[in-house]
């Protein structure tokens, strides 16, 4: 997507690889990443639009909350946000595979685990984002962002099937 400027972030433990990572790529498009930890430092925004992949099953329901509402004094009023990974539907796995996940996840720490996407988005609409598609429709195509040509992780693989959860930040009627 060259027509766009991805700005990456990431918590400061994680900062200097995923510097390797865009040294490597040398894309013209791709600036130096910023400092990103939901409970602690955040870039200054505004930004027209985020992406988040894999985060919300590794990271504590609290943090889920606290990421919302950081995101909304960082995104532009009607800015979309695109999360992208494993969910549960109606409070069940969508796949034998996404249950093996969320499983394993739970046995690594009780913080952890896929989440139920009607239990995000109650938990997103008071910081003002509706989940508008996706995160379990039987029709969700993979989002055009995933699709970077990098090895795939074993849990961006999983995510890969389930589709992205397109989120609109101040569009509630
Ligand atoms: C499973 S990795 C996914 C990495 C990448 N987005 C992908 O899809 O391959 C989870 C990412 O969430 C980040 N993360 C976990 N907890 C976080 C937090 N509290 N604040 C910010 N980032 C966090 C980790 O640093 C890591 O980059």
């Amino acid at each position: 997507m060259p027509h766009l400027r991805w700005q990456g972030s990431e918590r400061v433990g994680q900062l200097s690889g995923l510097r390797l990572w865009l040294d490597e790529a040398a894309l013209p498009n791709t600036p130096a990443p910023l400092e990103l930890g939901v409970g602690g430092a955040w870039p200054r925004g505004p930004y027209d639009a985020a992406f988040t992949a894999n985060t919300l099953h590794i990271m504590a329901w609290e943090e889920v909350a606290r990421m919302f509402e950081r995101l909304a004094n960082v995104l532009a009023p009607g800015g979309p946000l695109a999360v992208y990974g494993p969910f549960h539907r109606d409070d069940r796995p969508t796949s034998p595979s996404n249950a093996a996940f969320d499983a394993w996840l739970r046995a690594q720490s009780a913080h952890l685990g896929v989440r139920d996407a009607a239990a995000v988005d109650a938990l997103a609409r008071p910081h003002g984002f509706a989940l508008q598609r996706g995160a379990g429709d039987a029709g969700a195509q993979p989002a055009a962002p995933v699709a970077a040509r990098r090895a795939l992780t074993p849990a961006r693989c999983r995510a890969r099937l389930d589709g992205p959860a397109l989120f609109r930040r101040g569009s509630l009627r």
